[in-house]
């Protein structure tokens, strides 16, 4: 897009109709709602995850934003897994202009009764599955990289520690965050540009716990609000706004970055 026309027209640097988008973990909460987004901006979706049932009720919000849509029942747990999940989009609609890994877990326990299998299974999903979902992309796009996009989803907890259990999704999350700058700089030149947000708790599965009515959810709810200077927790929804910027043309000149989505939690 010239200069000019991003003046003129800016809301044109939003333009995402006909791109194809590979959404990981697409049946989770921000999965869900970022591809629905992508969708009704015209996008062309492949969804994959673990549950043919979740995804199909992800893929139902998708079509009925009319947008065209295909699930892979898989999660990115080995290169052949990756490798199908964006084969999938080849094969349906080309190679895909955008990537969201959006898959993820966290099984906090205090590092002495955590398993060695318990902690590995957060890095596998957290830091393994982007790396070979990004692998896969990088040999799809082939030398055709101009103007395609990576979006990770990081957390606060890949910069700030958590008391509460987290010595494998803290490590996860910063293996994140520089598996986002360094791929930046590997695929700078190609022009395909790499960004992760990097949200505080919003609900979801994964949280469920932190929105439970018990002692520890009450407890866990005050202390992360009254770090939080907008004073509420997060939702899906409030990750759609920086997740389409990071997705279309408007960030063409933004790569590397995480960045924090999080009610100003990292500013204090
Ligand atoms: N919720 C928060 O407060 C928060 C804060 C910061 C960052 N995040 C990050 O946001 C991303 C999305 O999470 P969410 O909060 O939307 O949670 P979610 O609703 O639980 O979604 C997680 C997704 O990942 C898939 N998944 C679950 N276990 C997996 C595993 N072991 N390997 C691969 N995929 C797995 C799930 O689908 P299947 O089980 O069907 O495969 C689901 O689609 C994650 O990376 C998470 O770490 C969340």
């Amino acid at each position: 897009m010239s200069p000019q026309a991003a003046v003129r027209s800016p809301l044109s640097l939003f333009e995402l109709a006909g791109k194809v988008a590979v959404v990981t973990g697409a049946s989770g909460a921000y999965g869900r709602v970022v591809s629905t987004a992508l969708g009704a901006l015209g996008c062309r979706l492949v969804l994959a995850g673990g549950s043919q049932e979740s995804l199909a009720a992800a893929a139902d919000d998708v079509a009925a934003t009319g947008a065209e849509v295909r699930t892979v029942c898989r999660r990115p747990d080995s290169p052949a897994d990756a490798e199908e999940i964006v084969s999938a989009a080849v094969r349906s609609f080309g190679a895909p202009h955008l990537l969201v890994v959006a898959s993820g877990h966290n099984h906090p326990d205090k590092i002495e009764k955590m398993s060695l299998e318990s902690w590995q299974a957060v890095i596998d999903a957290n830091l393994r599955g982007p790396w070979l979902m990004a692998r896969a992309f990088g040999e799809a796009v082939g030398d055709g990289g101009q103007g395609r996009k990576v979006l990770f989803v990081s957390s606060v907890r890949g910069r700030h520690g958590n008391n509460q259990g987290y010595s494998a999704y803290c490590p996860s999350k910063g293996g994140v965050d520089a598996l986002t700058r360094v791929l930046a700089t590997e695929w700078g030149p190609r022009g395909i540009t790499v960004n992760a947000i990097a949200p505080t708790v919003f609900r979801s599965a994964l949280t469920g716990w932190i929105y439970a009515d018990d002692e520890r959810g009450q407890a866990a709810r005050q202390r992360n609000v009254a770090r939080i200077p907008l004073g509420r927790l997060g939702e899906p929804e409030d990750l759609v706004g920086i997740s389409v910027y990071l997705l279309s043309p408007a960030s063409d000149f933004c790569t590397g970055q995480v960045i924090y989505v999080d009610g100003g939690y990292t500013a204090g």
